[in-house]
């Protein structure tokens, strides 16, 4: 078993209800944090890159990575972890087939900025060449604000998924997951602070009637938690005013028709604060080692929480 698509996953998943963590991944250190946390869980699991992750690491780091986490899995716990390793946000069929020549298990083709007539014809050319292939395809309708692999989605070009385009965009594409839009956005300021972020489970409701057993994804769904921000701010960090998603409503969402959260900003909090600490309470240090250890503990642990308390995935492969 080991590399899979996500089709078992999900299916599993939406009866179940809960969702599969989908978590980007961009080095050693973070593949190693999330798959071990997922080993010692037992939860299945979707490792996510970027056209920047791929560009930053090579694909084909990633992807042995990616096979040395199962590897290590069998190994050291006895345990077929089951890894989909998914394309996230692919801009064009060439990447796309790029991926899926290259090992991935699932891609997602964005052409959410389109026209709905491109959307789907783009979408219907990926799902045609993946399927041939044995790779599942997610795609995308709305527009998430936030940044997406170096592009700058203003609030005012976002816009929340119409329900009444998902069934006949489903049918035409034939793809095998839906990312829709109801209010999260990329990155680690997705509300104005003081406000209370509310989704919008009346659109998610009204896609999940029209589309009964399908499974829909969430993007920009990190929780952005502030103890990360404080001790950023606390060892020479800025980031005032970061405010992500709360749990219970990811949590709320996993038990409905969601199937897949995306998970990126979080991994970068925890990465991110655990280094500040560490070189403000060790300024003599310079060995990578002895901060990225603490990094990827951390990473793990976040992801441990995220796999019980939100997604309640644990347990489940
Ligand atoms: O949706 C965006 C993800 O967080 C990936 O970010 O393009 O900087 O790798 P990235
Ligand atoms: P966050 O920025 O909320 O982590 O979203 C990640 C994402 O959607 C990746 O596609
Ligand atoms: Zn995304």
């Amino acid at each position: 078993m080991a590399i899979v698509t996500s089709k078992e996953m999900f299916e599993k998943a939406y009866k179940g209800g809960y969702a599969i963590g989908a978590f980007n991944v961009n080095n050693m250190e973070i593949i190693q944090g999330i798959t071990e946390a997922a080993m010692e869980e037992r939860a299945p699991l979707i490792l996510q890159v970027s056209k920047g992750a791929r560009s930053y690491a090579k694909h084909v780091y990633l992807m042995k990575l990616i096979e040395a986490a199962v590897q290590d899995a069998e190994q050291s716990a006895g345990f077929d972890l089951p890894i989909c390793v998914h394309l996230d946000h692919g801009d064009s069929f060439e990447l796309c087939k790029s991926c899926i020549d290259g090992g991935f298990t699932s891609v997602m083709i964005d052409a959410s900025s389109k026209p709905f007539e491109e959307n789907i014809a783009v979408t219907r050319q990926v799902v045609e060449y993946a399927h041939d292939h044995g790779v599942v395809v997610e795609a995308e309708l709305g527009t998430l604000a936030g940044i997406e692999d170096e592009v700058n989605v203003s609030a005012e070009d976002s816009s929340y998924t119409r329900p009444e385009d998902v069934q006949e965009f489903v049918e035409r594409t034939g793809c095998d997951s839906l990312a829709i839009a109801i209010g999260t956005s990329h990155g680690a300021y997705k509300f104005k602070p003081g406000t209370k972020p509310q989704l919008r489970f009346d659109i998610l409701e009204d896609v999940s009637r029209r589309l009964p057993g399908f499974p829909i994804v969430l993007h920009g769904s990190s929780s952005v938690p502030q103890e990360f921000v404080e001790r950023i701010n606390k060892y020479g960090g800025n980031m005032p005013g970061a405010v992500g998603v709360p749990e219970e409503q990811l949590r709320k969402a996993a038990e409905m028709s969601v199937c897949k959260i995306n998970i990126d900003s979080d991994l970068r909090l925890a990465m991110t604060a655990t280094i500040r600490q560490y070189f403000s309470e060790h300024p003599d240090h310079f060995d990578p080692r002895q901060y990225l250890k603490p990094a990827r503990e951390n990473i793990k642990a976040m992801v441990k929480h995220k796999l019980i308390n939100v997604l309640g995935c644990n347990g489940k492969a």
